[in-house]
């Protein structure tokens, strides 16, 4: 399997996170590569018109994406560890958990490209207030629900593991540990995971 994308996406670290976790990540040869909206990368729209990261091309040559579909896939090759839980062991709330996560790394992916690529006279401020305040108030409902994160090791925790990451890989000044105790408790725990560490943004 081959995962193309850049170390530096969040995506990308969720999946290499649920590669390790069902322990086929020495399975999976990573292709880095860089791709903007503005300057999107020829190989990767080659084989994903949206030209997104991450995209995998399995064994037998088929092209996935998004990481919600690479993750499932993963999770799916492998039997018994269940990233993605039977309906009645906490399916709907690892999903529900996955959306949260994943819309606040949108949120946090579109204010970089905002700040980085847009040119700076056609900035937005309201825009950008409006992506930084979905990322806030679901980060406070990840806080409400911090005490259901413990113990487990599924779609909805290395989701909001890798927000964890990626904030403070690339937001440190928004401090999104602060008044979210329960949350960063929490997280420090589950980024001791050797998944974790071995996929951390450099
Ligand atoms: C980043 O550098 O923050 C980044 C790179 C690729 C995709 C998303 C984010």
């Amino acid at each position: 399997m081959e995962l193309l994308g850049s170390a530096a996406s969040p995506f990308v670290r969720k999946v290499r996170v649920v590669a390790a976790e069902v322990g086929v990540d020495d399975r999976v040869v990573f292709r880095p590569l860089t791709s903007t909206p503005v300057d999107p990368n020829a190989d990767l729209a080659e084989v994903n018109p949206l030209a997104k990261m991450p995209t995998m091309k399995t064994a037998k040559g088929e092209i996935l994406y998004d990481s919600r579909v690479i993750c499932e896939y993963l999770d799916d090759t492998v039997g018994g560890v269940n990233i993605f839980p039977e309906p009645l062991e906490g399916r709907w709330q690892a999903l529900q958990e996955q959306a949260l996560g994943d819309g606040i790394l949108d949120a946090a992916v579109s204010i970089r490209y905002e700040r980085n690529i847009r040119p700076f006279e056609k900035r937005w401020e309201g825009w950008l207030e409006g992506q930084f305040g979905k990322l806030r108030r679901a980060l406070d409902k990840a806080e409400s629900q911090a005490e259901q994160l413990y113990d487990r090791v599924d779609i909805g925790v290395i989701t909001l593991a890798c927000v964890g990451g990626y904030l403070d890989f690339r937001f440190p000044d928004e401090n999104w540990r602060e008044g979210r105790k329960k949350l960063e408790t929490w997280y420090e725990v589950f980024s001791q995971r050797e998944s974790m560490i071995t996929t951390a943004h450099q």
